[in-house]
Protein backbone atom coordinates (compact mmCIF):
# COMPACT_ATOMS: atom_id res chain seq x y z
CA UNK A 1 0.00 0.00 0.00
CA UNK A 2 1.08 3.82 -0.88
CA UNK A 3 0.60 6.86 1.20
CA UNK A 4 0.31 8.65 -2.44
CA UNK A 5 -2.86 6.69 -3.70
CA UNK A 6 -4.70 6.93 -0.07
CA UNK A 7 -4.18 10.78 -0.82
CA UNK A 8 -5.23 10.67 -4.37
CA UNK A 9 -8.38 8.52 -3.37
CA UNK A 10 -9.64 10.64 -0.67
CA UNK A 11 -8.47 13.68 -3.03
CA UNK A 12 -10.96 11.85 -5.83
CA UNK A 13 -13.46 11.84 -3.43
CA UNK A 14 -13.28 8.13 -2.72
CA UNK A 15 -13.96 6.30 0.45
CA UNK A 16 -10.94 4.79 2.10
CA UNK A 17 -10.98 0.92 3.40
CA UNK A 18 -10.78 0.35 6.61
CA UNK A 19 -7.44 -1.49 5.77
CA UNK A 20 -6.44 1.91 4.28
CA UNK A 21 -7.15 4.06 7.31
CA UNK A 22 -5.24 1.60 9.56
CA UNK A 23 -2.56 2.05 6.96
CA UNK A 24 -2.01 5.46 7.59
CA UNK A 25 -3.14 6.02 10.95
CA UNK A 26 -0.78 3.26 12.21
CA UNK A 27 2.48 4.75 9.58
CA UNK A 28 2.09 7.92 11.09
CA UNK A 29 1.74 7.29 14.56
CA UNK A 30 4.96 4.64 14.11
CA UNK A 31 6.72 7.64 12.21
CA UNK A 32 6.71 5.99 8.94
CA UNK A 33 4.68 8.44 6.65
CA UNK A 34 5.89 12.09 7.05
CA UNK A 35 3.85 15.16 8.08
CA UNK A 36 3.69 17.03 4.91
CA UNK A 37 1.39 13.89 3.42
CA UNK A 38 -0.38 13.48 6.56
CA UNK A 39 -1.43 17.45 5.86
CA UNK A 40 -1.97 16.82 2.40
CA UNK A 41 -4.70 13.41 3.44
CA UNK A 42 -6.22 16.19 6.04
CA UNK A 43 -6.75 18.21 3.88
CA UNK A 44 -8.29 16.16 1.27
CA UNK A 45 -10.20 14.86 4.19
CA UNK A 46 -11.71 18.30 4.92
CA UNK A 47 -12.60 18.94 1.42
CA UNK A 48 -14.36 15.90 0.80
CA UNK A 49 -15.38 14.42 3.94
CA UNK A 50 -15.56 10.74 5.39
CA UNK A 51 -18.42 8.40 5.34
CA UNK A 52 -20.07 7.37 8.84
CA UNK A 53 -17.96 3.99 8.41
CA UNK A 54 -14.88 5.50 7.56
CA UNK A 55 -15.36 8.04 10.59
CA UNK A 56 -16.00 4.95 12.82
CA UNK A 57 -12.75 3.26 11.05
CA UNK A 58 -11.06 6.15 12.02
CA UNK A 59 -12.11 6.27 15.57
CA UNK A 60 -11.68 2.70 16.12
CA UNK A 61 -7.94 2.72 15.48
CA UNK A 62 -7.11 5.81 16.62
CA UNK A 63 -8.27 4.36 20.27
CA UNK A 64 -6.35 1.13 19.37
CA UNK A 65 -3.18 2.76 18.37
CA UNK A 66 -1.72 3.18 21.74
CA UNK A 67 -2.62 2.13 25.75
CA UNK A 68 -6.20 2.17 26.86
CA UNK A 69 -7.12 3.15 30.79
CA UNK A 70 -8.21 0.33 32.90
CA UNK A 71 -10.70 2.48 35.33
CA UNK A 72 -12.19 -0.80 36.68
CA UNK A 73 -9.68 -0.21 39.95
CA UNK A 74 -12.06 2.51 40.82
CA UNK A 75 -15.41 2.17 42.59
CA UNK A 76 -18.67 3.98 41.17
CA UNK A 77 -19.44 5.04 37.90
CA UNK A 78 -17.36 6.63 35.86
CA UNK A 79 -18.31 9.63 33.81
CA UNK A 80 -16.30 11.97 31.87
CA UNK A 81 -16.91 15.54 29.87
CA UNK A 82 -15.39 17.31 26.61
CA UNK A 83 -15.96 20.08 24.75
CA UNK A 84 -15.64 20.68 21.00
CA UNK A 85 -13.41 23.43 21.80
CA UNK A 86 -14.12 27.10 22.66
CA UNK A 87 -13.30 30.47 23.71
CA UNK A 88 -12.95 31.42 27.48
CA UNK A 89 -14.17 27.87 27.89
CA UNK A 90 -12.60 27.15 31.01
CA UNK A 91 -16.00 24.61 32.47
CA UNK A 92 -13.58 21.64 33.33
CA UNK A 93 -11.53 23.78 35.78
CA UNK A 94 -14.98 24.16 37.49
CA UNK A 95 -17.20 21.22 36.60
CA UNK A 96 -14.77 18.69 37.42
CA UNK A 97 -14.18 19.88 40.93
CA UNK A 98 -18.04 20.54 41.64
CA UNK A 99 -18.84 16.92 40.26
CA UNK A 100 -16.10 15.39 42.16
CA UNK A 101 -17.32 17.04 45.32
CA UNK A 102 -20.62 15.13 44.46
CA UNK A 103 -19.37 11.91 44.95
CA UNK A 104 -18.55 11.21 40.77
CA UNK A 105 -15.03 9.86 40.30
CA UNK A 106 -13.73 11.80 37.99
CA UNK A 107 -10.56 10.68 35.93
CA UNK A 108 -10.61 13.17 32.79
CA UNK A 109 -7.97 13.87 29.94
CA UNK A 110 -7.77 17.15 28.76
CA UNK A 111 -6.12 18.23 25.29
CA UNK A 112 -4.25 21.59 24.95
CA UNK A 113 -5.37 24.75 23.11
CA UNK A 114 -6.08 24.43 19.31
CA UNK A 115 -7.03 26.90 16.54
CA UNK A 116 -8.20 29.27 17.94
CA UNK A 117 -9.93 28.12 21.06
CA UNK A 118 -8.07 26.99 24.94
CA UNK A 119 -6.95 23.95 26.05
CA UNK A 120 -7.75 23.01 29.61
CA UNK A 121 -4.20 20.88 30.38
CA UNK A 122 -2.58 24.86 28.90
CA UNK A 123 -4.94 26.57 31.36
CA UNK A 124 -3.87 23.95 34.22
CA UNK A 125 -0.17 24.50 33.72
CA UNK A 126 -0.64 28.65 34.47
CA UNK A 127 -0.82 27.07 38.11
CA UNK A 128 2.59 27.22 39.19
CA UNK A 129 3.88 23.69 39.90
CA UNK A 130 1.13 21.52 38.72
CA UNK A 131 1.78 18.47 37.16
CA UNK A 132 -0.43 17.43 33.94
CA UNK A 133 1.62 14.55 32.75
CA UNK A 134 0.74 11.72 35.23
CA UNK A 135 1.59 7.84 34.84
CA UNK A 136 -0.91 5.64 34.74
CA UNK A 137 -0.98 4.46 37.98
CA UNK A 138 -0.13 8.19 39.50
CA UNK A 139 -3.97 9.18 37.62
CA UNK A 140 -5.79 6.36 39.20
CA UNK A 141 -4.21 6.44 42.74
CA UNK A 142 -5.57 10.27 42.81
CA UNK A 143 -8.65 9.33 41.99
CA UNK A 144 -9.08 6.66 44.65
CA UNK A 145 -7.73 9.04 47.19
CA UNK A 146 -8.95 12.29 46.43
CA UNK A 147 -12.14 11.68 43.71
CA UNK A 148 -10.51 13.38 41.13
CA UNK A 149 -7.24 13.49 38.17
CA UNK A 150 -6.74 16.01 35.57
CA UNK A 151 -4.14 15.39 32.86
CA UNK A 152 -3.09 15.36 29.40
CA UNK A 153 -3.23 12.15 27.49
CA UNK A 154 -1.29 10.45 30.08
CA UNK A 155 0.74 7.68 28.68
CA UNK A 156 0.88 6.10 25.74
CA UNK A 157 -2.82 6.96 24.98
CA UNK A 158 -4.13 7.65 21.58
CA UNK A 159 -0.50 8.78 20.20
CA UNK A 160 -2.58 8.86 16.91
CA UNK A 161 -4.70 11.78 17.83
CA UNK A 162 -1.88 13.59 20.00
CA UNK A 163 -0.02 13.47 16.48
CA UNK A 164 -2.88 14.12 14.42
CA UNK A 165 -4.26 16.79 16.54
CA UNK A 166 -1.20 18.72 16.55
CA UNK A 167 -0.94 18.67 12.96
CA UNK A 168 -4.54 19.58 12.68
CA UNK A 169 -3.91 22.77 14.14
CA UNK A 170 -1.84 23.96 12.21
CA UNK A 171 -2.72 23.08 8.64
CA UNK A 172 -6.33 24.64 8.90
CA UNK A 173 -7.93 21.56 8.99
CA UNK A 174 -10.16 21.45 12.11
CA UNK A 175 -13.95 21.81 12.10
CA UNK A 176 -14.74 19.13 9.71
CA UNK A 177 -17.03 16.94 11.45
CA UNK A 178 -15.60 13.29 10.78
CA UNK A 179 -12.10 14.53 12.28
CA UNK A 180 -13.57 16.25 15.32
CA UNK A 181 -15.50 13.29 16.05
CA UNK A 182 -12.97 10.63 15.64
CA UNK A 183 -10.20 12.69 17.94
CA UNK A 184 -12.83 13.37 20.61
CA UNK A 185 -14.31 9.53 20.72
CA UNK A 186 -11.31 7.67 20.18
CA UNK A 187 -9.85 9.53 23.10
CA UNK A 188 -13.04 8.79 25.09
CA UNK A 189 -12.79 4.85 24.34
CA UNK A 190 -9.44 4.74 25.27
CA UNK A 191 -9.90 6.62 28.44
CA UNK A 192 -11.51 3.79 29.70
CA UNK A 193 -15.07 6.27 31.65
CA UNK A 194 -18.36 4.31 31.28
CA UNK A 195 -20.54 7.39 30.39
CA UNK A 196 -19.43 10.61 28.27
CA UNK A 197 -21.19 14.51 28.78
CA UNK A 198 -20.54 16.06 25.26
CA UNK A 199 -20.57 19.83 25.31
CA UNK A 200 -20.65 20.24 21.79
CA UNK A 201 -20.65 24.21 20.76
CA UNK A 202 -21.92 26.30 18.18
CA UNK A 203 -21.56 29.99 16.99
CA UNK A 204 -18.76 32.27 15.75
CA UNK A 205 -16.09 30.93 18.49
CA UNK A 206 -17.05 27.41 17.57
CA UNK A 207 -15.55 25.06 15.44
CA UNK A 208 -19.10 24.10 13.98
CA UNK A 209 -20.47 28.34 13.36
CA UNK A 210 -23.91 26.80 12.47
CA UNK A 211 -26.65 24.81 14.49
CA UNK A 212 -27.22 21.81 12.02
CA UNK A 213 -23.41 21.48 11.76
CA UNK A 214 -23.32 21.31 15.65
CA UNK A 215 -26.41 18.71 15.55
CA UNK A 216 -24.83 16.74 13.35
CA UNK A 217 -21.39 16.45 15.14
CA UNK A 218 -23.51 15.40 18.37
CA UNK A 219 -25.47 12.76 16.60
CA UNK A 220 -22.24 11.47 15.15
CA UNK A 221 -20.53 11.18 18.60
CA UNK A 222 -23.58 10.11 20.14
CA UNK A 223 -23.86 7.29 17.63
CA UNK A 224 -20.35 6.22 17.50
CA UNK A 225 -20.18 5.70 21.50
CA UNK A 226 -23.23 4.09 22.38
CA UNK A 227 -22.64 1.41 19.55
CA UNK A 228 -19.95 1.59 21.56
CA UNK A 229 -21.93 0.35 24.67
CA UNK A 230 -20.89 3.81 26.09
CA UNK A 231 -24.19 6.01 27.83
CA UNK A 232 -23.47 9.83 25.64
CA UNK A 233 -25.35 12.41 26.23
CA UNK A 234 -24.35 16.02 24.56
CA UNK A 235 -25.43 19.25 25.19
CA UNK A 236 -25.53 22.15 22.06
CA UNK A 237 -24.73 25.05 23.69
CA UNK A 238 -23.94 28.65 22.47
CA UNK A 239 -20.41 30.01 21.71
CA UNK A 240 -21.22 33.05 19.98
CA UNK A 241 -19.36 35.15 22.29
CA UNK A 242 -16.91 34.14 24.68
CA UNK A 243 -18.16 31.94 27.81
CA UNK A 244 -17.24 34.47 30.84
CA UNK A 245 -15.22 37.41 30.60
CA UNK A 246 -11.31 36.35 30.39
CA UNK A 247 -9.81 34.69 27.64
CA UNK A 248 -6.20 33.16 28.02
CA UNK A 249 -4.37 30.83 30.36
CA UNK A 250 -4.21 32.37 33.73
CA UNK A 251 -6.81 34.74 33.10
CA UNK A 252 -9.10 32.22 32.81
CA UNK A 253 -8.23 30.09 36.04
CA UNK A 254 -8.61 32.99 37.78
CA UNK A 255 -11.95 32.89 36.67
CA UNK A 256 -12.65 29.70 36.85
CA UNK A 257 -11.75 29.97 40.82
CA UNK A 258 -13.65 33.02 41.16
CA UNK A 259 -16.72 30.68 40.07
CA UNK A 260 -16.08 27.87 42.37
CA UNK A 261 -16.05 30.61 45.65
CA UNK A 262 -19.11 31.42 43.70
CA UNK A 263 -18.60 34.83 41.79
CA UNK A 264 -18.59 33.68 38.70
CA UNK A 265 -20.38 35.00 35.58
CA UNK A 266 -23.53 34.02 35.05
CA UNK A 267 -23.32 32.02 31.83
CA UNK A 268 -20.18 30.06 32.66
CA UNK A 269 -21.46 29.14 35.98
CA UNK A 270 -25.29 28.14 34.29
CA UNK A 271 -23.19 26.11 31.83
CA UNK A 272 -21.29 24.23 34.36
CA UNK A 273 -24.50 23.49 36.53
CA UNK A 274 -26.21 22.19 33.86
CA UNK A 275 -23.39 19.89 32.28
CA UNK A 276 -22.63 18.43 35.27
CA UNK A 277 -26.51 17.96 36.26
CA UNK A 278 -26.03 15.21 32.85
CA UNK A 279 -23.06 13.86 35.08
CA UNK A 280 -25.09 13.36 38.06
CA UNK A 281 -27.66 11.51 36.42
CA UNK A 282 -25.84 9.32 34.18
CA UNK A 283 -23.59 8.41 37.45
CA UNK A 284 -26.97 7.60 39.04
CA UNK A 285 -26.82 10.05 41.73
CA UNK A 286 -29.44 11.53 40.73
CA UNK A 287 -33.03 10.68 39.13
CA UNK A 288 -34.29 13.82 37.89
CA UNK A 289 -32.71 17.11 36.16
CA UNK A 290 -33.45 19.47 39.01
CA UNK A 291 -32.53 17.14 41.84
CA UNK A 292 -29.04 16.78 40.07
CA UNK A 293 -28.89 20.69 39.97
CA UNK A 294 -30.18 21.35 43.18
CA UNK A 295 -27.28 19.49 44.78
CA UNK A 296 -24.59 20.61 42.18
CA UNK A 297 -26.29 24.20 43.33
CA UNK A 298 -25.41 23.45 47.15
CA UNK A 299 -22.01 22.10 46.65
CA UNK A 300 -21.02 25.25 44.50
CA UNK A 301 -22.04 27.56 46.97
CA UNK A 302 -20.95 25.47 50.55
CA UNK A 303 -17.60 26.05 49.26
CA UNK A 304 -17.30 22.19 48.32
CA UNK A 305 -16.12 22.27 44.70
CA UNK A 306 -13.61 25.17 45.49
CA UNK A 307 -12.43 22.72 48.45
CA UNK A 308 -12.08 19.85 45.86
CA UNK A 309 -10.12 21.98 43.38
CA UNK A 310 -7.84 22.78 45.95
CA UNK A 311 -7.40 18.95 47.01
CA UNK A 312 -6.82 18.33 43.02
CA UNK A 313 -3.69 21.16 42.80
CA UNK A 314 -2.02 19.73 46.39
CA UNK A 315 -2.39 16.26 45.03
CA UNK A 316 -0.36 17.16 41.69
CA UNK A 317 1.90 19.37 43.45
CA UNK A 318 0.36 22.82 42.44
CA UNK A 319 1.06 26.04 44.36
CA UNK A 320 -2.51 26.00 46.15
CA UNK A 321 -1.86 29.60 47.23
CA UNK A 322 -3.09 30.69 43.75
CA UNK A 323 -6.54 30.36 45.18
CA UNK A 324 -6.17 33.55 47.46
CA UNK A 325 -3.36 35.13 45.59
CA UNK A 326 -3.84 35.92 42.14
CA UNK A 327 -0.59 37.91 41.91
CA UNK A 328 1.15 34.13 41.91
CA UNK A 329 0.12 33.58 38.44
CA UNK A 330 1.75 34.30 35.31
CA UNK A 331 1.66 37.63 33.91
CA UNK A 332 1.64 39.82 30.84
CA UNK A 333 3.87 43.02 31.35
CA UNK A 334 2.32 44.87 28.85
CA UNK A 335 -1.81 45.71 28.25
CA UNK A 336 -3.74 47.70 26.24
CA UNK A 337 -7.11 48.76 26.41
CA UNK A 338 -9.87 49.12 23.33
CA UNK A 339 -12.92 51.37 23.50
CA UNK A 340 -16.15 51.88 22.07
CA UNK A 341 -16.25 53.31 18.92
CA UNK A 342 -19.39 55.13 19.66
CA UNK A 343 -22.41 54.82 21.61
CA UNK A 344 -24.61 52.40 21.24
CA UNK A 345 -25.14 48.53 22.42
CA UNK A 346 -22.67 45.76 22.00
CA UNK A 347 -25.00 43.94 19.14
CA UNK A 348 -22.55 40.99 18.08
CA UNK A 349 -18.91 39.43 18.96
CA UNK A 350 -17.07 37.44 16.12
CA UNK A 351 -16.11 34.87 19.14
CA UNK A 352 -13.42 33.39 16.60
CA UNK A 353 -11.88 37.14 16.16
CA UNK A 354 -11.51 37.02 19.92
CA UNK A 355 -10.12 33.49 20.23
CA UNK A 356 -7.97 34.68 17.36
CA UNK A 357 -6.85 37.76 19.07
CA UNK A 358 -5.93 36.26 22.10
CA UNK A 359 -3.43 33.26 20.65
CA UNK A 360 -1.53 36.58 18.39
CA UNK A 361 -1.15 37.66 21.81
CA UNK A 362 0.54 34.80 23.05
CA UNK A 363 -2.03 32.79 24.85
CA UNK A 364 -2.01 30.74 21.45
CA UNK A 365 0.02 28.69 19.42
CA UNK A 366 1.07 29.28 15.75
CA UNK A 367 3.02 26.53 15.25
CA UNK A 368 3.36 23.04 16.75
CA UNK A 369 6.68 24.00 18.83
CA UNK A 370 5.28 27.48 19.75
CA UNK A 371 5.60 28.39 23.20
CA UNK A 372 2.30 29.46 25.17
CA UNK A 373 2.35 32.99 27.02
CA UNK A 374 0.32 31.65 30.06
CA UNK A 375 -0.32 35.49 31.01
CA UNK A 376 -1.35 36.78 27.83
CA UNK A 377 -4.96 36.80 27.18
CA UNK A 378 -7.90 39.08 26.94
CA UNK A 379 -10.84 40.54 29.95
CA UNK A 380 -14.08 41.51 28.40
CA UNK A 381 -15.29 44.45 30.23
CA UNK A 382 -19.00 44.72 28.09
CA UNK A 383 -20.72 41.18 26.14
CA UNK A 384 -23.50 41.28 23.75
CA UNK A 385 -26.80 43.31 25.08
CA UNK A 386 -25.21 45.75 26.99
CA UNK A 387 -24.97 49.52 26.77
CA UNK A 388 -21.84 51.28 26.10
CA UNK A 389 -20.71 55.01 25.57
CA UNK A 390 -18.47 56.36 22.87
CA UNK A 391 -14.72 56.01 24.00
CA UNK A 392 -15.64 53.26 27.27
CA UNK A 393 -12.98 50.55 27.70
CA UNK A 394 -14.65 47.10 26.50
CA UNK A 395 -11.44 44.94 26.38
CA UNK A 396 -8.46 45.07 27.74
CA UNK A 397 -5.43 43.16 26.37
CA UNK A 398 -2.87 41.72 28.11
CA UNK A 399 0.60 40.45 26.15
CA UNK A 400 4.66 40.06 27.41
CA UNK A 401 5.12 41.68 23.45
CA UNK A 402 4.43 44.56 22.54
CA UNK A 403 4.40 44.11 18.78
CA UNK A 404 1.97 41.29 19.41
CA UNK A 405 -0.09 43.36 21.85
CA UNK A 406 -0.50 46.06 18.79
CA UNK A 407 -1.44 43.12 16.12
CA UNK A 408 -3.95 40.84 18.74
CA UNK A 409 -5.62 44.64 19.28
CA UNK A 410 -6.22 45.33 16.03
CA UNK A 411 -8.24 42.23 15.88
CA UNK A 412 -9.87 42.54 18.96
CA UNK A 413 -11.38 45.70 17.27
CA UNK A 414 -13.10 43.99 14.84
CA UNK A 415 -14.34 41.32 16.84
CA UNK A 416 -17.17 44.08 18.52
CA UNK A 417 -20.07 45.05 16.60
CA UNK A 418 -21.81 48.24 18.19
CA UNK A 419 -25.36 49.22 17.09
CA UNK A 420 -28.43 51.56 18.22
CA UNK A 421 -30.65 48.72 18.33
CA UNK A 422 -30.24 45.30 19.62
CA UNK A 423 -32.60 42.16 18.74
CA UNK A 424 -31.21 39.63 21.50
CA UNK A 425 -29.28 36.83 21.84
CA UNK A 426 -29.32 33.38 21.31
CA UNK A 427 -30.05 30.84 24.08
CA UNK A 428 -26.70 29.40 26.11
CA UNK A 429 -28.53 26.03 25.39
CA UNK A 430 -29.79 25.18 22.60
CA UNK A 431 -30.14 21.49 22.21
CA UNK A 432 -29.23 18.21 23.97
CA UNK A 433 -28.73 14.66 21.62
CA UNK A 434 -29.49 11.21 23.37
CA UNK A 435 -29.07 7.64 21.86
CA UNK A 436 -32.80 7.95 21.56
CA UNK A 437 -33.40 11.16 20.28
CA UNK A 438 -32.87 15.11 19.69
CA UNK A 439 -34.51 17.63 21.38
CA UNK A 440 -33.95 21.42 20.11
CA UNK A 441 -34.69 24.08 23.34
N1 LIG B 1 -11.40 18.61 20.73
C1 LIG B 1 -10.70 17.48 20.42
O1 LIG B 1 -10.29 16.73 21.29
N2 LIG B 1 -10.50 17.23 19.13
C2 LIG B 1 -10.95 18.01 18.15
O2 LIG B 1 -10.74 17.71 17.00
C3 LIG B 1 -11.66 19.18 18.48
C4 LIG B 1 -11.87 19.46 19.79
Amino acid sequence: MRMYDIIAKKRDGFELTAEEINFWVKGYTEGFIPDYQVSALLMAIFLKGMSKKETLNLTMCMAESGEKMDLSSIDGIKVDKHSTGGVGDKTTLVLAPLVASAGIPVAKMSGRGLGHTGGTIDKLEAIPGFRTELSMNQFINYVNRIGIALAGQTGNLVPADKKIYALRDVTATVNNISLIASSIMSKKIASGADAIVLDVKTGSGAFMKEEPEAFALAEEMVSIGSGLGKEVVAVISNMDQPLGYAVGNSLEVIEAIETLKGNGPEDLTELCLALGAHMLILAKKAEAYHEAREVLEERLYSGQGLKKFVELIEAQGGNTGVIDRYDLFPKAVQYASITASQDGIISKIDCEKVGVSSLIAGAGRLTKESKIDLGAGIVLKKKVGQKVKKGEVIADIYSNEQEKLQEAMEMLKQAYTIEETFCGQNKLIVGIVRKNGTEKL
